[in-house]
């Protein structure tokens, strides 16, 4: 059962969640032990319907590399040209030294499934299936980064995803969200301004 504390712990996790570039690939979990870690993460988080469309694919070592050195610069260039590669080629280069990516998707077959069988919302499903996915990275995000990880998130995912499922024989169904880049944090996250509680969040009554 929830207490006080599991309140005051989460909050202390969530509160520690940030954006962090500088990572390494030095060891943190052992790898079953991480890849649990995001399961459970990723088993927890809510879904329309419960649908439970989310996929994600841990990649590490080589074919981690692969994705940052290769497949992102590969697209990029067939996309925007040798100047937008030049101009990445710092960040990529920094995701690449990372410990490994979570690949996440969704499956576009549940999602064609729900509309089908509830006609009424089904403009909706496709935004739902979004923040579902929004909902299990911020759970995975936190999670990492409560283990000790530091972690961003990218979003090539328009220019790579048919390379990758190509690569990793992946279903023709699933839709890349979003790359979550984790490894150890060589260096905090920058500063962070926040616009003040009272303006993003207000109460009428009781
Ligand atoms: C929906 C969403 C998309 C984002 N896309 C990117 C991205 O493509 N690249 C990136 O470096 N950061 C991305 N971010 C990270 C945000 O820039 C970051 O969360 C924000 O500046 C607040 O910083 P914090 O994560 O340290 O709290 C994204 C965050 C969200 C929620």
């Amino acid at each position: 059962m929830a207490t006080k504390a599991s309140a005051k712990n989460f909050l202390e996790v969530i509160s520690n969640r940030r954006t962090i570039y500088a990572l390494s690939n030095k060891q943190i979990l052992p790898n079953a032990q991480l890849v649990q870690l995001i399961q459970s993460a990723v088993r927890e988080a809510p879904s329309a319907f419960n649908v439970q469309s989310s996929r994600v694919v841990v990649i590490l070592g080589r074919v981690h590399e692969n994705y940052w050195n290769e497949i992102v610069p590969q697209a990029l260039l067939k996309a925007a040209g040798e100047k937008a590669v030049e101009a990445s080629a710092g960040k990529l280069k920094a995701f690449a030294a990372g410990y490994g990516t979570a690949l996440f998707f969704e499956d576009t077959k549940l999602i064609k499934g729900q509309q089908e069988a509830y006609p009424t919302y089904a403009p909706n499903f496709p935004v739902w299936s979004d923040q579902g996915s929004g909902m299990a990275q911020i759970y995975t995000w936190a999670l990492l980064e409560a283990e000790g990880y530091g972690v961003n998130v990218q979003h090539y995912g328009n220019l790579t995803a048919s390379t990758l499922k190509e690569k990793l024989n992946l279903p023709e169904s699933y839709d890349l969200k979003a790359e979550m880049v984790f490894g150890y944090p060589e260096a905090p996250a920058g500063e962070k301004t926040y616009v003040p509680d009272h303006e993003r969040v207000i109460c009428f009554g009781p």
